[in-house]
Parts: structure tokens; sequence; C-alpha cells
């Protein structure tokens, strides 16, 4: 198993380009199968995820290459509508094929994706969505098979604006019969983008973005090229990093758009932040102020998806912040490595008491999902001395070679195979 290996206490500092988006690139790939024919979607990032992604299409007979960034597909040899089991366990987000193959093909067999370390994770509004639309629903404790001869729009209401629901509603119903609305629909760039892709391809989607989206069903879609957006996760936590070792970074392509929330918790802690079209400059001089309260909550609010590495920040900050996770219940497993940095947080529900501490120190510390690892190793590189970062390979879902990234920006971070343990 690998390791990252952290000598921190220095301040980042150079320019960085952010690459494109695994939670948009991930629904986009999913629906290309909606089309017959060759499509190529540019600024791919080359993630452990989207690997999974491009191995689940050539399971089901899609070709599939990535390479330089780019994602070439022929959808026209798909021979399969059962994603297999191991594919489907590996990944959360197979569970995108369902709408896709369905609409195409009038019939997807996947496998009950379960939860995950960050919480339950059920799947009960992609399937309340999809039956809307005529689907019938098969479902074991193992397998779920849905069936539809044809799919005919409906007016949906989300409980609870699901960013992934959302996603598979909106690609079922672009090839459904007459119209389709989604209410309280999620609001995410994710979902803008999906539907861009989308109308590209001749589907009829307005609103994406807003809680209400309308979707006029087409007979039939043509293949198309397209460019997936900046991560804003990615950008958000390199953000974060600057600001935690009093850095001076300069962010090219992203979009300071999606990351306004972010911005003005920054901007609340001190950190200062200029902005010129896709470039956002993070300059941190001083120790950041502590917040009275940061909330998760869906898009526009502050994203979930930045609450461990903003939890970095504020351990460091001067004086008491809270932070109240509402997305995810299990969402705060890093708070026990960050105590072995020396951070003071006390846990009690969804919400943490952070009292922040002069400086973290270098540990040996275990990633427990995707965004508290890249936390982690935010705050090895603003602790002093050294963190050894366990467990790599949920970091390695989501940002490309995260060593490298932060070496661009002068971090001392080695990417290291752990030693077997001697007998
Ligand atoms: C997506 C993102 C993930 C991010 C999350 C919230 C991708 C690939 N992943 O995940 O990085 O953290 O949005 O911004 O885009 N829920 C239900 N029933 C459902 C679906 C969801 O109860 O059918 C609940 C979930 O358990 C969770 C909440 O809704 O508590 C949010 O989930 P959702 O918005 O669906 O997140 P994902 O699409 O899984």
């Amino acid at each position: 198993m690998e390791k990252l290996v952290i000598e921190g206490g220095r301040p980042l500092t150079g320019t960085l380009r952010i690459h494109g988006s695994k939670n948009a690139a991930l629904p986009i790939l999913a629906g290309c199968i909606l089309v017959d024919g060759k499509l190529s979607i540019e600024n791919v990032p080359d993630l452990l995820d989207i690997k999974v992604m491009i191995e689940i299409l050539n399971a089901i007979g899609c070709e599939a290459n990535h390479q330089d960034e780019r994602v070439l597909l022929d959808t026209s040899s798909i021979y399969s509508h059962h994603i297999p089991e191991d594919l489907m366990k590996q990944m959360r987000s197979s569970i995108f094929m369902m709408g896709p193959l369905l609409a195409r093909f009038g019939q997807v067999q996947v496998y009950q994706p379960g939860g995950c370390a960050i919480g339950e994770r059920k799947i009960d509004l992609h399937l309340k969505g999809l039956k809307a639309l005529g689907a019938v629903v098969e479902e074991s404790e193992q397998t779920i098979i849905c069936r539809a001869e044809k799919l005919i729009g409906a007016d949906i209401h989300l409980d609870f604006p699901s960013v992934g629901a959302t996603e598979n509603i909106l690609m079922a119903a672009v090839l459904a019969e007459g119209d389709t609305t989604i209410q309280n629909a999620a609001r995410e760039p994710e979902i803008e983008d999906l539907a861009n892709f989308l109308n590209k391809m001749g589907a009829h989607i307005t609103g994406a973005g807003t809680e209400k989206i309308h979707i006029k069903g087409v007979k039939k879609l043509t293949p198309c090229h397209y460019r997936i957006i900046p991560d804003r996760i990615v950008a958000g936590t390199l953000m974060i990093a600057a600001a935690a070792t009093g850095g001076n970074v300069e962010l090219n392509s992203v979009c300071p758009e999606h990351l306004k929330a972010l911005m003005h918790v920054l901007k609340k802690a001190d950190v200062q932040i200029t902005l010129k079209n896709d470039i956002i400059k993070i300059n941190s001089l001083n120790r950041p102020k502590s917040l009275d309260r940061i909330v998760t909550s869906p898009y526009p609010a502050f994203p979930t998806d930045l609450q461990s590495q903003i939890m970095v920040l504020m351990s460091m900050s001067e004086g008491i912040t809270t932070i109240k996770e509402k997305i995810f219940e299990q969402r705060f497993r890093h708070v026990d490595e960050l105590k072995r940095m020396g951070a003071d947080i006390r846990v009690n529900n969804n919400i943490a008491y952070i009292r922040g501490v002069p400086r973290l120190y270098g540990a040996k510390v275990k990633a427990t999902d995707l965004r508290a690892g890249a936390a982690l190793v935010v705050a090895g590189l603003a602790g002093k001395g050294t963190t050894t970062v366990e467990h790599i390979y949920h970091i390695d879902r989501g940002y490309v070679q995260i060593e490298n990234i932060f070496k661009q920006l002068g971090a001392n971070i080695t990417r290291c195979v752990e030693s077997p343990v001697s007998k």
C-alpha cells in the first residue's frame, strides 16, 4: 500500500492549472450511452473513479479509451444492460448507468451500491424518479432490475435535492415521451454541466442549475464533443491549503462562480482573494480568524466536500468555530486523525466544535475517505514536522497525483510504498 510523507511548515507558492471535475465527468460518461455513435469528452481527469467508470462502459460493450485527459467512446457496440457486481461495488457512481441504460434499451440490472464511509447513501430518490417515468423496479437485497417498454414524462418532486438522483432522472427523461419536470432539483454546477452536454446532443432541457428543471423528451440524440468543467472541490482544497500554509498561490482554469460559498468563508477568515476571469489568487499572511458557524448544505451553500478541509484551517484559527454537517451523517471521521496532529475538536452529533490552536504537528494518520484524506494532506502541509498519510487510495479517487499537485507549489511531499511488516 502507498502512503504520503509530508515535511510540513512551508508556505505554498506558485501557479497551478485545475483539472477537470470528477463529479461532472462521471455522469457525463454514463450519459454518453444515451446516444448511438462516437463521442469525445475532454478535460476528463485521470482518476481511479474515472478508470472504474471506463471499465463499466467496457463491460457492457461500449468502446471507451482515456488518454491525455480525453475519453473517446463508441457506444454503437453496447450489448449488455447488466453492470457486473464487482465493478458496481467499487464505485457508488456506477448507479449513474441506471437512467441512461433504461432510457436507451428499456432495461437495466445493477447491484445495490450499499453504504459507504461517510453515511448510508440511499438511492430511494433515484428509484422514485425512475418509477414516476414508468419504470417497473424489482428490488432485492442484492440487485435492482428496472424495465420500461417506454418512459413517459412526469412531474417529479424530490424530497431532498439529491445530486445523483437529479442526474439519473435527467438522463432517463431526455428520451422519455412528453415533458418531465423535476421539482426541488439539486442545483450543483455539475448538474448544469450534464444538462449542457445533453443539450449539445439535442436534448431539450431548461432550468438546470435552478430548483425546477424542465425536460421536453426527444426521440433521438446525436453524438458530440464536450469539455468538462473545472473541479471546484480540487480548486477549493488548494485554496484552503494555500491559506493554511500562509501561502501565495494562483489557480488557473477555475470557475470562481462555483466557489462563492468558500470564498465568503475564507474572506471572513482574513484570507485575501483576488479574481480575474478564470484565475483565483490566494494570499494569506496572518493566522486565520475563526468563524462562528459553518453549515454544509446543498449548492449554492457551503459544500460538504470541503467540510473536512475547512476544518483544518479552523483548527489553526484564533478562536472557536462550529461546523454543522447537514448532508452526510458520518462525515467527521477525520476528526480523530486531526486530533493526533494537535487539533482541539469536540463532536456532538452532526456539529463539530473547534478551538483553534497556534499550530498543528506532524503525525501518522489514515485517510478514512476521499475528502478526509485530502484534508489530512492539507494539515500535514501546514503542520510542523513529518506527517505520514496512509490509505491514500481514497485520495487517488478524486485528486490526480496529489503529491505532484502540491510539489508544483513547492511542498515537500513524497509518495512511498509502505514497507511490509517484518515478521
Ligand atoms: C454527490 C457527489 C458527492 C457529494 C454529494 C453532496 C458525485 C459523484 N458525488 O454525491 O461528492 O458529496 O453529491 O454534495 O457527484 N439521499 C437519499 N436518497 C437518495 C439519494 C440521496 O436519502 O436516493 C441522501 C444521501 O444519503 C445524502 C444526501 O441525500 O445524505 C445527499 O446525497 P446526494 O446529493 O445524492 O449525493 P451523491 O449524488 O451521492
